[in-house]
């Protein structure tokens, strides 16, 4: 059975949405173009998009896939607006002759490398106790961002009752992401038992598929990489993870190499190499080692990130905000007065607490480079003022204010370099249960002993 999310009530329906619904943006490579994408419930022909500055003078055909899960078969369109005029208000609506959407409204950004602009992060977004939604929607009516980063785990879970949890969620994001590009990266919840196949069918990121890519706006070079390869490599194999290591150092050392005309790069995944949840197994235990350092063959993302100067991370998974100080290899940079000024490591920032269907997430002793803790509901602004300064809050729609607000600074050349500073090391975190990353009964064995540990949910 469907629901309508009306005035805030659900209200059950027989009735089969046969238009668009779920309408939602992404950037691709270029901000002079944007992918716009919408679901049917029923095929719908060939899909379009009238869009204009003044009226709906221009139509720009796309292609749909039907996708099917356990039977259940949906129809995503895709359409791609090209060559669109720089800081401009476009209006436009979508369907086909079947059926149109309502008239909608997104801005482009400015051209060039150097204007300022707002993004939102957040990651652990559900459809049940989606705390943040109602909050997101009206910030983003209001212009408060430009874009949205969901650093993974969405709708809790896109497949629930085979996909219409799904459904659900994007039709009640509707409002804020058919206005701002929705980029997203997947989490373990978006895997499906189907190699992440809803994720992948209902987003359209800029790269060779959704688990890994690339973007720029203005003067920061945005990158999104996939954790879950690693998380999952043992049912999936280990090629997607040097496939996209591979990439990872293409295309960091591209950008690297254009730090004059872009001089930021602002990375965001899924899981943490580093947090302090007391309710989250995965902070003291083999995940974030896994996919901070690697295993066996497999290279870990922590190194290449310093090596190329990732200037800002987000992640999410945890179920709360956690900001770390400037931190290579568990060796942390705290010894001037503002860490983040021409700083030697990445400054790394957990984003997870937007709510889902779990409770708060408690903390547990501080991992030595934890700078800031909060388990309010809320999501980051980040906002990117120039080539040499980037503000960063935390917003509590509890408080309905920021509760925290750091700068990241560096000067016009600065590079990265922790070679000569003075940092702090610390020891290992105390691992607990301790498996093999190939053993998967002890993996499992482990996840009972995290969901145990957690209240009965896995993060
Ligand atoms: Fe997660």
């Amino acid at each position: 059975m469907k629901a309508l999310l009306i005035c805030g009530l659900l209200i059950p329906t027989v009735l089969a949405i046969t238009g668009p619904e779920q309408i939602h943006l992404a950037l691709a490579k270029d901000v002079s173009s944007m992918v716009i994408s919408w679901v049917t419930q029923d095929p719908a022909g060939t899909p379009h998009v009238q869009y204009g500055t003044q009226s709906l003078d221009q139509i720009q055909d796309g292609n749909t896939v039907d996708f099917e899960y356990n039977g259940v078969h949906k129809y995503m369109h895709t359409v791609t607006l090209t060559n669109l005029l720089p800081a401009t208000l476009y209006y436009y609506k979508v369907g086909s002759t079947t059926a149109w959407s309502r008239q909608l409204q997104f801005k482009t950004f400015p051209s060039g490398n150097n204007f300022q602009f707002r993004v939102c992060v957040f990651g652990d977004l559900g459809y049940v106790n989606g705390t943040s939604i109602p909050f997101l929607i009206d910030a983003a009516e209001r212009g408060d961002f430009d874009m949205v980063i969901h650093v993974g785990d969405i709708a809790y879970d896109l497949h629930t009752d085979n996909g219409e949890r799904g459904d659900l969620y994007m039709q009640e994001l509707e409002p804020l992401v058919s206005r701002v590009p929705y980029m997203v990266i997947a989490g373990n919840h978006e895997d499906d038992g189907k190699n992440f196949s809803h994720y992948q069918n209902r987003f359209k990121m800029p790269g060779y598929d959704n688990q890994f890519y690339s973007f720029e706006i203005g003067p920061v070079h945005f990158l999104g990489v996939s954790t879950e390869y690693y998380g999952y490599f043992f049912e999936y194999g280990q090629d997607p993870v040097f496939n996209q290591y591979t990439w990872l150092q293409d295309d960091l050392q591209k950008a690297d190499n254009n730090r004059d005309n872009v001089p930021w790069i602002v990375g965001f995944q899924h899981r943490p190499f580093y947090c302090s949840n007391d309710n989250s197994y995965e902070c003291r235990a083999f995940e974030n080692t896994l996919v901070r350092v690697g295993y066996e063959e497999m290279p870990g993302l922590e190194p290449i990130f310093n090596q190329y100067g990732m200037d800002i991370q987000f992640w999410g998974h945890e179920h709360s905000y956690e900001r770390f100080l400037p931190v290579n290899n568990r060796t942390v940079y705290n010894n001037t007065p503002n860490p983040y000024y021409n700083a030697p490591a990445p400054a790394y920032i957990v984003s997870g607490s937007a709510g889902c269907h779990t409770p708060k997430a408690s903390f547990g002793t501080p991992n030595p480079a934890s700078a800031f803790r909060s388990d309010d509901f809320g999501y980051s602004l980040m906002t990117v003022y120039n080539h040499t300064h980037i503000n960063i809050q935390q917003i509590s729609v509890e408080q309905g204010k920021a509760i925290d607000d750091i700068w990241v600074v560096k000067d016009p050349g600065h590079r990265m370099n922790s070679n000569g500073i003075k940092g702090f090391q610390f020891p290992p975190a105390d691992y607990g249960i301790k498996c093999s990353f190939r053993d998967t009964t002890c993996r499992r064995e482990a996840d009972k002993f995290r969901a145990i540990r957690s209240g009965g949910f896995v993060p």
